[in-house]
C-alpha cells in the first residue's frame, strides 16, 4: 500500500482552492493509501504570525479537514512542528541541494518579491523542508494543487541527490497526484490569477466559514462576460472567468468541464451563477457548520492532534534513525 503526505499551512482561512485542490482530494484517496495529513506550521512561520494567530489557525485548519471527512481513525492529523526529525532531515537535505535548485523556484520569487534581500531564509529553504516532510515517511505519492508542482519536482531531484551521495536507493521518487479538474481554481475577480489567502480582496475567494449568504454574494458579484455559455470549453477559450466558474460547478459535482459545459450551453450568467451558489452552498455549507461544532471543544481538537503527533514521530523517528547510519553519524 502506498502512503499519501500532504499538508496545509495555517495561514488563514482556507479557501475554495485548498479544498478542490488539496482536502477533497485528500478524502477521495484515503482508503487506498496510509495517509499522513499535516499542518505545516513550521512553513507558516515564514510568514511570521502572531502567537494568538498561530494556534487560531492550527485548530481552524485541522477542524476544516476533518470535516471535510479526513476521519482520525483512518489518517494521521498533525501539526510539523511536534515531529522534531522533519527539521532534522531538512538540515541533512539542505546539504545535498544545490543553490541553482533553490534559485529556480518560482513560489520564492513570488513571495519575495522586490524585496529579495530581506526575504528571510526560511521562505528560501521552505521547498527543501517540504522535501523532508515527504521524505521522512518514505511516502509514495503527494496529492497537492498545481502551484506545488514545481516543488514536488525538488522533492524528487533532493530524494535522488540523496541516493545517489549514498549509493543507496533509500528513498522512493514521491509522485505528485494532481488531478484535472480544478488543479488550479482561479480569483472569482480576475480568471487569470490563482484563487490565494493573499490576494487583498475578500470578494476574490470562497472561505470555508463563509455562510450561505456571503457565498451567494459573492458569486453574484464573480465577474464573468456578457456572452451566453456555449457548448464546449474550447469555444470559450479567451473567457478565463467563465471556465473557471464552470470548472468549480464540474469539480464540485464531480463531472467534466465538458459536461459541465453541455449541461449550460445558452444559459446566461445569472441563471447559472444561481445553479453554482446552490451547488457550493449543497457541499460548504454542511462543512462549515461541522468546523464550528468542532472549534467548540478545542481540546477536542488538541487530543486528536496529539494522537497524530505520537503516531507521525514513531515512523518519522525510525526513519530517521536510519538515515544517520546510512549517512554514517555515531549511534549514540
Ligand atoms: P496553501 O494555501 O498555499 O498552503 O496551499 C495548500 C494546498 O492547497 C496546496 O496543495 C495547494 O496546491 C492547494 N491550493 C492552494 N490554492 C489553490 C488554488 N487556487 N487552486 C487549486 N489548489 C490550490
Ligand atoms: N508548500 C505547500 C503549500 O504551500 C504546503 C506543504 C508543506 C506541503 N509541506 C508539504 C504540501 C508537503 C505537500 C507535501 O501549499
Amino acid at each position: 500500500m502506498g502512503r499519501i503526505f500532504s499538508g496545509i499551512q495555517p495561514t488563514g482561512d482556507l479557501h475554495l482552492g485548498n479544498y478542490l485542490g488539496a482536502i477533497r482530494n485528500w478524502v477521495k484517496l484515503q482508503d487506498q493509501y496510509k495517509n499522513l495529513f499535516c499542518l505545516v506550521d513550521l512553513h507558516a512561520l515564514t510568514t511570521l504570525p502572531n502567537p494568538q494567530d498561530m494556534t487560531k489557525w492550527t485548530r481552524e485548519v485541522a477542524a476544516a479537514y476533518i470535516a471535510a471527512g479526513i476521519d482520525s481513525a483512518k489518517s494521521i492529523i498533525f501539526s510539523q512542528s511536534a515531529v522534531p526529525a522533519h527539521s532534522e532531515l531538512a538540515w541533512i537535505l539542505s546539504c545535498l541541494t544545490p543553490l541553482g535548485w533553490l534559485n529556480r523556484m518560482t513560489q520564492f520569487k513570488e513571495k519575495a518579491g522586490k524585496h529579495r534581500e530581506k526575504a528571510n531564509l526560511g521562505l528560501y529553504a521552505y521547498p527543501v523542508l517540504m522535501a523532508a516532510d515527504i521524505l521522512i515517511y518514505r511516502a509514495t505519492h503527494v496529492p497537492v494543487g498545481e502551484d506545488q508542482k514545481q516543488h514536488l519536482e525538488l522533492a524528487r531531484d533532493i530524494a535522488g541527490a540523496f541516493n545517489r551521495q549514498y549509493g543507496k536507493d533509500y528513498f522512493e521518487l514521491p509522485e505528485p497526484l494532481i488531478l484535472k479538474t480544478a488543479a488550479r481554481v482561479m480569483s472569482l475577480r480576475d480568471g487569470t490569477s490563482k484563487m490565494s489567502k493573499s490576494d487583498p480582496s475578500d470578494y476574490s475567494r470562497l472561505h470555508f466559514m463563509d455562510d450561505p449568504d456571503t457565498i451567494a454574494l459573492k458569486i453574484r458579484k464573480a465577474k464573468t462576460d456578457p456572452d451566453p455559455i456555449t457548448g464546449t470549453p474550447q469555444t470559450m477559450e479567451n473567457r478565463p472567468e467563465a471556465l473557471n466558474l464552470l470548472g468549480i460547478y464540474a469539480a464540485l459535482s464531480d463531472i467534466t468541464l465538458e459536461e459541465a459545459c453541455r449541461i449550460f450551453e445558452g444559459a446566461s450568467f445569472s441563471a447559472f451563477k444561481k445553479s453554482l451558489a446552490d451547488q457550493i452552498i449543497s457541499i460548504m455549507d454542511p462543512i462549515r457548520q461541522e468546523m464550528l461544532a468542532l472549534l467548540k471543544d478545542p481540546g477536542n481538537l488538541d487530543r486528536i492532534l496529539q494522537k497524530g503527533a505520537e503516531e507521525a514521530n514513531t515512523l518519522a523517528s525510525q526513519h530517521l534513525r536510519e538515515i544517520k547510519e546510512i549517512i554514517g553519524f555515531l549511534r549514540t
